[in-house]
């Protein structure tokens, strides 16, 4: 399957919000009245930030069909020794339509955003993985961090 890989415009704006759903949809946590709230929700973050460039999508078409999508999210970061850039990538809503699925769309998704960031200069891109996700993003190198999260919802030394 040859694969045609393209910026993101507004106009893809429903697409994206489609794929992140349906993402979240296999997640099976989710149910439909908060995935309803989140199209909403994510519809009016996501437009502020794909005006002003903090958010960039790619997307993967075959035979003209949106076969795959992802963002990478320009999060504002503090200053840190070393690290210029106020901002640091985050790669996120990767998701491909299971027809178009382990012909390596996600791969050659993830592949382009590397790129793109690494053209302007970002000296890394995170992300939080998916299960069935993880190994590839193993397999284009990404590692696992040290960061640490007190879950304020459980039980725990009082805080
Ligand atoms: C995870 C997901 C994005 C992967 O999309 P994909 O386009 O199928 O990914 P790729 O084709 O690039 O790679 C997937 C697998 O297919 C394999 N593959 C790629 N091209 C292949 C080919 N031509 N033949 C056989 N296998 C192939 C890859 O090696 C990879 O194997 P792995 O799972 O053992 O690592 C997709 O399954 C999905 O949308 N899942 C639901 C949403 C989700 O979890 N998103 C991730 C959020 S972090």
């Amino acid at each position: 399957m040859d694969l045609i890989l393209r910026l993101a415009t507004i106009e893809d704006l429903p697409l994206l919000v489609q794929h992140r759903r349906a993402m979240f949809e296999e997640m099976e946590v989710y149910g439909a009245r908060d995935l309803d709230a989140h199209d909403q929700a994510f519809t009016s973050w996501a437009e502020h930030l794909v005006m002003t460039g903090r958010l960039v999508a790619f997307l993967a078409l075959a035979g003209g069909r949106p076969a795959a999508s992802c963002c990478l999210w320009l999060r504002e970061h503090q200053p840190r020794p070393g690290l210029e850039t106020a901002h640091w990538p985050y790669l996120m809503s990767m998701f491909t339509e299971p027809e178009f699925r382990r012909r390596g769309a996600a791969r050659a998704l993830a592949l382009a955003a590397l790129q793109w960031a690494r053209e302007r200069g970002f000296a890394h891109v995170s992300l939080h993985a998916t299960t069935p996700a993880v190994s590839l993003y193993e397999r284009l190198g990404f590692t696992r961090t040290w960061e640490m999260r007190r879950n304020l919802l459980d039980e725990g030394p009082e805080v």
